[in-house]
């Protein structure tokens, strides 16, 4: 008997070790198992490199794209490392039950479901960096059946000594999340009340509405360290704020920010984090850029003359850009990306590579909100941030907006100071049509046609190809919105077609 139990302790316990080094060498080598590769990449930042672990299986049902700092000290890295490993382990356990939904879902009925995917990212940023003190912020985005949840973090670290700094001690004030709270609350009601102002409906529906929208603030800036758990100090001396997706409003708010001018909590914070404030890096300029293009590879086609049509793709980038870039370039086919900012900052290299493969860039904001429900000092942001960061990574200030939704009104309008571009034709794409149809929608325009879609949807830049190959076999010329419009533009005025 003893000797039998022996025996099943050591078999479980081979058994363990088997799956211990298995899932420890998945980790680290590339190749040993199906989906999951890692790599290491050196980043801007002196003695940071970004590790990325990307994971795709089931048709790209599930996918994973992780990256996170190594730096040169291994206490920091090992904290970073298990908080990273948190996240994808919730990933492997989300995506194996998504994907016994989508089975099941699938001998039922004989029909794929939709909402069966698992899409995960974490993208990580450095907010300051010096030779003493770095600080990480962490943007999390959870897909899990269509239903997107982004989830942000901050983590402040000492490189010589590997600690993490908490963030309470950064004040000196054991009440300074009653402050952070209060502060959060009056920015977030103002905004509400600026919303609301811009509602249609009766003044008891838009009471109501102000109400719910103060309750959802109420709960998201409750004072707790878990409300306030990614701070950031910034450049212009203030003190940034993230709430998740889903904290303090609707999931269309995204991730929301706010700034404290840091003169309006000078007496709670610590000289430590003062001194964090003082360094300063450089931003890329605000005031006009003179607008840089590569020479489109089709600058010399008269749109006049043959028939055109221009693509474009909004609300990237995304882990499918890449993909569509490849398609782009085997056709040899010129288009342009409406890309939204957040995006943006976590796929520079996207960025940069859409406009080395010579495609144009336009300004889709920052955040994909409704520009008609913003303040004007938000949709201003909304714009300028996402063109300096594009400039800081690509040298290029976009000379067009697509607002979101195609939406705006004279109060949008006094904001824009440059050409609005629309379509003319809409596959609606985002509803996932079955892939003839959506090639049929995009395969029959008018000479001249800006053609709307989504690289944020594999379904979308999978068809891509075959959208392609119908249209060039119709004699169509593939052009970016410059090529195709080709003339005198005017800020304000809004354009569907050539
Ligand atoms: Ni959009």
């Amino acid at each position: 008997m003893k000797q039998i139990l022996t025996i099943i302790v050591l078999v479980i316990t081979t058994a363990v070790l088997g799956w211990t080094l298995r899932s420890y060498l998945s980790n680290v080598s590339p190749s040993s198992t199906e989906g999951e590769t890692s790599t290491i990449q050196s980043s801007k930042y002196d003695n940071i490199n970004v590790k990325t672990i990307e994971y795709r299986d089931n048709d790209g049902r599930s996918l994973l794209n992780v990256a996170y700092p190594v730096t040169e000290n291994e206490a920091v890295n090992h904290i970073v490392e298990n908080f990273s490993q948190e996240f994808i382990d919730l990933f492997y356990q989300t995506a194996a039950d998504q994907e016994e939904a989508y089975q099941k879902y699938l001998a039922e009925t004989g029909m794929e479901s939709y909402t069966t995917i698992t899409h995960y990212t974490q993208h990580f940023d450095v907010s300051f960096a010096d030779e003493t003190y770095i600080s990480f912020v962490f943007d999390r985005y959870l897909d899990t059946g269509g239903t997107g949840m982004g989830i942000t973090s901050s983590k402040i670290f000492n490189r010589q000594t590997g600690t993490e700094i908490p963030l309470a001690s950064l004040f000196t004030d054991e009440d300074y999340l009653k402050r952070l709270s209060k502060i959060s609350r009056d920015i977030l009601y103002k905004r509400a009340e600026e919303t609301a102002k811009n509602l249609d409906g009766s003044e008891q529906a838009i009471s109501e509405f102000i109400i719910s929208r103060k309750q959802a603030i109420d709960v998201g800036t409750a004072p707790n360290a878990k409300n306030f758990d990614t701070l950031v100090v910034d450049e212009s001396a203030s003190l940034i704020i993230y709430f998740d997706k889903y904290q303090v409003g609707p999931g269309s708010d995204g991730i929301v920010e706010i700034r404290i001018p840091i003169e309006d909590i000078a007496d709670i914070i610590t000289p430590k984090l003062r001194e964090l404030f003082s360094i300063s890096k450089p931003l890329p300029p605000t005031t006009v850029i003179p607008p840089i293009y590569p020479e489109s590879s089709n600058s010399e086609v008269d749109c006049g003359a043959t028939r055109c049509v221009a693509l474009s793709f909004d609300d990237g980038p995304s882990i499918y850009t890449n993909t569509l870039l490849d398609t782009l370039k085997e056709y040899d086919v010129p288009a342009t990306f409406f890309v939204l900012g957040r995006s943006a900052k976590i796929q520079p290299d996207t960025i940069l590579r859409i406009v080395q493969d010579g495609h144009e860039l336009g300004n889709h904001t920052w955040s994909h909100r409704d520009l008609r429900s913003l303040a004007g000092d938000q949709i201003d942001e909304e714009l300028g941030k996402t063109d300096d960061l594009l400039y800081s990574i690509a040298g290029i200030k976009p000379l067009y907006l697509r607002p979101p939704y195609g939406a705006f009104n004279d109060e949008v309008l006094s904001h824009i100071d440059r050409p609005i571009i629309l379509w003319s034709v809409d596959p609606e794409d985002w509803k996932k049509p079955p892939y003839a149809e959506l090639v049929r929608r995009m395969t029959s325009p008018q000479s001249g046609a800006i053609i709307l879609a989504h690289d944020i949807h594999q379904s979308t830049v999978m068809a891509i190809p075959e959208v392609i190959r119908e249209l060039k076999k119709q004699g169509f010329t593939f052009v970016t919105i410059s090529d195709l419009l080709d003339g005198p533009l005017h800020a304000g005025t809004a354009y569907r077609h050539r």
